[in-house]
């Protein structure tokens, strides 16, 4: 197959008429539209159901976005057997075929870029640049697993003995579960679905409760994009309700989950267990939270470290899994950069990201509205609050000020669970080895970052810091697909790496053919 060089989504540049325009005009037409119902896909046909979920705007819960569908067991059950029928032919349709379809998607999602921007803000409370990178990095999923297909489609080389040919190759696995979160609900529900499709394996597609509409648009576009009518399902319902059927269940072959520790340690439990019919070990790719420290050392650019502490740690009201959210400084630079972060982060424009403007937008919901001003208020014990004040009423839409807590003891609550709001805490170090200690000392293991301009100290801390994806004076968040595979170690999920070369072998069966001669 002929195709360009991958490349990167290009972001758009607010700075400009032109798509501000066209934002504007989005949000416009998407304004209008709230307030529909989304029922669920099985076999391409529209199942209603007797319960719905209300999906509503963060930023002022009183206006629903729109209906989605709840599954039972009932539908999940459905999901699962249209899955399980359709699998035989999508399996045997070509790499190329496949590959096509992606590139397709794509090719849709870039027309329809600014319509989903839009749905971002509402349903997801985004700002407008958070929802660019996050739409973007669902076409660049598409386009970089395409090619990943590609490039995997005969196999890999392998030597032989004499006298005998050896082939090794992959195959399609079966039914995937796909369950994903809310906070990029475009991106990683396209992700994690279009791998596992690309690889020729059929999904039941759970979206977050709290973004199912957003996940009715990808699903729209996969059907557009012509994946065949059973070859995905969509299927929103709670995770409570649907979550331990679709993954004990026998005819799910392996399931595909973003989303928090415990979660995604309890589907790894369940999904061990054998139950009856089952005829595999069923395979778990899961990928869940982090706790991700950026250390400055007494070397460092230290402008430039605070304002990218201040992106990294607020990007998305720090609801991202990479997000900065423990600052450890190097005693001797201490005070100057908690200064400068402070500044910054004051510096901040909250409100409701319909406006251009906005730089922090709402949290998601009111549970997380509630866990967060929860973690505030054990903050309060913990350290010292330099920035921010206690939230408003969630009543007027779920916004958290951004808040810094300095002189927090490395063990406390806020420094080490966590906390998925725009929460940073500060922690002094000693000296260089005390900041990777106090970096390393955590479950969990996802991104970190470290400020410096000392080789030896970059030169430890890239084999030493104990996370999957580690940056140098540079900001945590935002990987890119293909230049910056993404996935963390220790309680961080599976080991995977998303939008990286080892990525899609996961979704499949490595197969060993030897003949004679
Ligand atoms: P969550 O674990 O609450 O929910 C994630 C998904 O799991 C949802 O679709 C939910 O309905 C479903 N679910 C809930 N209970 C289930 C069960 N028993 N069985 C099966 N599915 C179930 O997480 P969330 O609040 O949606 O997302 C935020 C979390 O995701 C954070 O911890 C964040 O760090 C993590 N995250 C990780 C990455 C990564 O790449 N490592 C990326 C984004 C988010
Ligand atoms: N891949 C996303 C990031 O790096 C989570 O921010």
């Amino acid at each position: 197959m002929g195709l360009i060089p991958y490349e990167n989504e290009k972001y758009q540049d607010w700075s400009d008429e032109g798509p501000r325009e066209k934002m504007r005009a989005a949000l416009a037409g998407v304004g209008g539209a709230l307030g529909r119902s989304y029922p669920l896909i099985v076999g391409g046909k529209r199942i209603e159901t007797d319960g719905e979920i209300a999906s509503l705007d963060p930023s002022d819960p009183s206006r629903v976005v729109g209906y989605a569908g709840r599954a039972t067991e009932r539908e999940a059950d459905m999901a699962l057997q249209t899955a399980t029928e359709a699998f035989g032919s999508w399996s045997r349709t070509t790499p190329e075929a496949r590959a096509r379809i992606m590139l397709r998607a794509a090719g849709i999602m870039r027309r329809r870029k600014f319509e989903l921007l839009a749905w971002e803000v509402y349903e997801g409370g985004k700002p407008w640049s958070e929802a660019d990178a996050q739409v973007a990095e669902a076409i660049d999923f598409l386009e970089y697993y395409a090619r990943e297909m590609l490039r995997l489609k005969d196999g890999v080389p392998i030597y032989a003995v004499p006298g005998e040919e050896s082939r090794y190759f992959y195959q399609p696995m079966g039914v995937g579960v796909v369950i994903a979160p809310w906070n990029f609900p475009t991106a990683i529900l396209t992700g994690m679905a279009s791998a596992a499709l690309v690889a020729g394996n059929t999904v039941v597609m759970k979206p977050s409760e709290f973004t199912p509409i957003t996940g009715a648009l990808v699903a729209e576009i996969f059907e557009e994009a012509g994946v065949p009518d059973g070859v995905m399902g969509y299927l929103p319902g709670y995770g409570s309700e649907i979550g331990d059927y679709l993954v004990s269940d026998a005819r799910t072959r392996f399931v595909s989950f973003t989303g928090s520790m415990k979660t995604g340690l309890r589907i790894n439990e369940l999904a061990a267990r054998q139950v009856e019919r089952q005829r595999w070990i069923k395979r778990v790719i899961a990928e869940m939270g982090g706790k991700d420290a950026m250390i400055v050392d007494d070397s460092a650019d230290l402008d430039s470290a605070a304002a990218d502490i201040v992106k990294s740690a607020y990007g998305y009201s720090g609801q991202k899994c990479s997000a900065a959210s423990r600052a450890i400084l190097h005693a001797d630079v201490y005070d100057e950069v908690l200064g400068k972060v402070v500044e910054r982060a004051r510096g901040l424009k909250i409100g409701a990201p319909e406006s251009a403007d906005v730089s922090v937008g709402p949290v998601i919901s009111e549970p997380q509205f509630e866990k967060v001003s929860g973690y505030i208020d054990v903050g309060k014990d913990e350290g010292e609050r330099v920035l921010g004040e206690d939230p408003g009423d969630p009543k007027n839409g779920y916004f958290v000020p951004p808040t810094i807590y300095a002189g927090v003891d490395p063990g406390a609550k806020i420094a080490q669970e966590e906390i998925f709001g725009p929460v940073l805490s500060v922690i002094r170090a000693r000296d260089f080895d005390d900041a990777l200690k106090i970096a390393n000392d955590n479950p969990y293991g996802l991104t970190g970052g470290v400020y410096s301009r000392n080789r030896e100290h970059l030169e430890r801390a890239r084999h030493e810091f104990k996370a999957g994806n580690v940056y140098f004076n540079r900001g945590i968040t935002g990987a890119l697909v293909g230049v910056q595979p993404f996935g963390g170690l220790g309680l961080s999920g599976t080991d995977s790496k998303a939008g990286g070369p080892d990525y899609l072998p996961l979704h499949m069966l490595a197969r060993t053919v030897v003949e004679r001669f």
